[in-house]
């Protein structure tokens, strides 16, 4: 095929496609959000229903969704639309892309604030203020932090400026040179963690918290925020892969693209859990103290290792680009549609999409001073949004994603463009059947009917 199939550009190699999707689905969720969730969860059964999730229903889901995307080689709003019709089904289809650009937006408006918090830390533990602190010291500087709204309203305001400098400068350049260089340096840096955590006297505890299953402490709930956290970790079912996709060249693999990207991000989770459960039993803290833990527990290691402000600095400065990475996953697929279908240039569409997320993310902000009393459900603004996009809008998306992908794309097309060989009745067992039931299963048994 030709260049001219590209709107947007193109990657420059299978190993550029790998870093951008890695990038994508390696982010806050892996470091921040799966350990809370866990710890909220009860931990080890939890893990087991989200890594039953990643590989049964997002790794299909992956496949489907990436081969979409380089099947229809525009926005996913514009794929849907042009796929629909070479198979003769109803445009309608399109609508799903525009849920996945609302999801987009909505967990961008609250992910920049907590990339937020990441960047404030950069300053704070590697300023030296966490040296020897005290498990009550890092608590009180992290709920000094949740009471300002001013100071999370400046880090977030320059979280989305960040983000919004690269997307405006298009793929190749942007995202591939961010993602290549923070990677490795997060992986070593979570080993330093790793071996920390080994050292606390609460490994052991730690580690039997995250791995050994107690399925009595499982609901219905917590069975849906463990698939809703797989489509967030994995950055699925709301057109970031598929655009990423998209820009993929042909007869790159997408299975083997897909399942070293999830390897790598479930890696990355499970390391970080790894790290922080250790430093929580040692220092008898609360596991489900909610989204303040990697804040709350991290700088206390960074504060006893040598090294540790330098090392708390270097963390934090990669929690950041990897929060970075993902946030331009997030708000590609609006980007690529506002281009495409509004005539807007790359950098305005980023630059309006940037403003409007940044107006929402006040929202968040405030949802942890403030705000905090204003609920919805019983939810805070931050929860509601987190709620309605990792766990509603997500899932709903990879359904439709699976279903599109599974029955209505021609087996020839899906096959021609997989080229997976023996492999391929596997993975459209799984699209066709597995992932659409499974998300309705889990759906139903949350709404307490199964
Ligand atoms: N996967 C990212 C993370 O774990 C978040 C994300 C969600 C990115 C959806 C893109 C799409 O932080």
């Amino acid at each position: 095929m030709t260049e001219q199939r590209f709107l947007h550009g193109q990657w420059s190699s299978r190993m550029a496609f790998i870093l951008a999707a890695s990038g994508s689905a390696i982010g806050l969720g892996n470091i921040w959000k799966f350990p809370y969730l866990a710890g909220d969860n009860g931990g080890g059964a939890f893990v087991i229903v989200y890594l039953l999730c990643v590989v049964a229903i997002g790794i299909p889901i992956m496949i489907a969704e990436t081969m979409l995307g380089r099947r229809g080689r525009q926005s996913p709003i514009n794929t849907m639309l042009s796929l629909a019709e070479e198979a003769k089904a109803s445009p309608h289809w399109h609508y799903a892309g525009w849920l996945g650009v609302t999801a987009g937006f909505l967990i961008l408006s609250y992910y920049s604030v907590i990339a937020g918090w990441s960047m404030a830390y950069i300053l704070k533990v590697g300023g030296g203020f966490m040296e020897h602190a005290s498990a009550a010291t890092a608590q009180s500087v992290f709920l000094e932090l949740k009471a300002s709204p001013d100071i999370q309203a400046i880090w977030h305001t320059a979280f989305m400026v960040a983000t919004m400098l690269i997307v405006s400068r298009g793929i190749n350049e942007g995202l591939e040179r961010a993602t290549r260089v923070m990677m490795p340096g997060l992986l070593i840096m979570l080993v330093v963690l790793d071996i920390y955590a080994m050292t606390t006297g609460g490994f052991g505890q730690g580690m039997a918290f995250l791995f050994e299953p107690d399925f009595s402490k499982l609901s219905g709930a917590s069975v849906l925020t463990a698939m809703g956290q797989a489509f967030f970790s994995l950055g699925l079912g709301m057109g970031s892969i598929m655009v990423y996709g998209s820009y993929l060249p042909d007869h790159v693999s997408i299975a083997k693209s897909s399942l070293v990207v999830a390897a790598a991000d479930t890696l990355v989770a499970l390391m970080a859990g790894a790290a922080i459960f250790p430093i929580v039993f040692a220092n008898q803290l609360e596991p489900g103290m909610g989204p303040g833990l990697i804040f709350e527990t991290l700088p206390i290691a960074f504060g006893k290792m040598p090294g540790g402000s330098l090392f708390g600095l270097v963390f934090f400065l990669l929690v950041f680009f990897a929060a970075i990475t993902s946030a331009i996953a997030l708000i590609e697929p609006a980007v690529a549609y506002l281009s495409e279908n509004r005539g807007l240039s790359r950098a305005a569409a980023a630059w309006w999409s940037g403003l409007v997320c940044w107006a929402l993310g006040l929202g968040t902000v405030f949802s942890f001073n403030a705000g905090s009393g204003a609920t919805w459900f019983g939810k805070n603004f931050f929860e509601l949004v987190d709620f309605l996009t990792a766990d509603i809008m997500l899932p709903v998306g990879g359904i439709l994603v699976a279903v599109f992908a599974g029955w209505i794309v021609k087996r020839e097309a899906s096959e021609a463009e997989l080229e997976m060989g023996g492999a391929y009745g596997l993975w459209r067992a799984l699209a066709r059947y597995v992932a659409p039931f499974g998300v309705g299963l889990v759906f139903l048994r949350a709404i307490g009917i199964l």
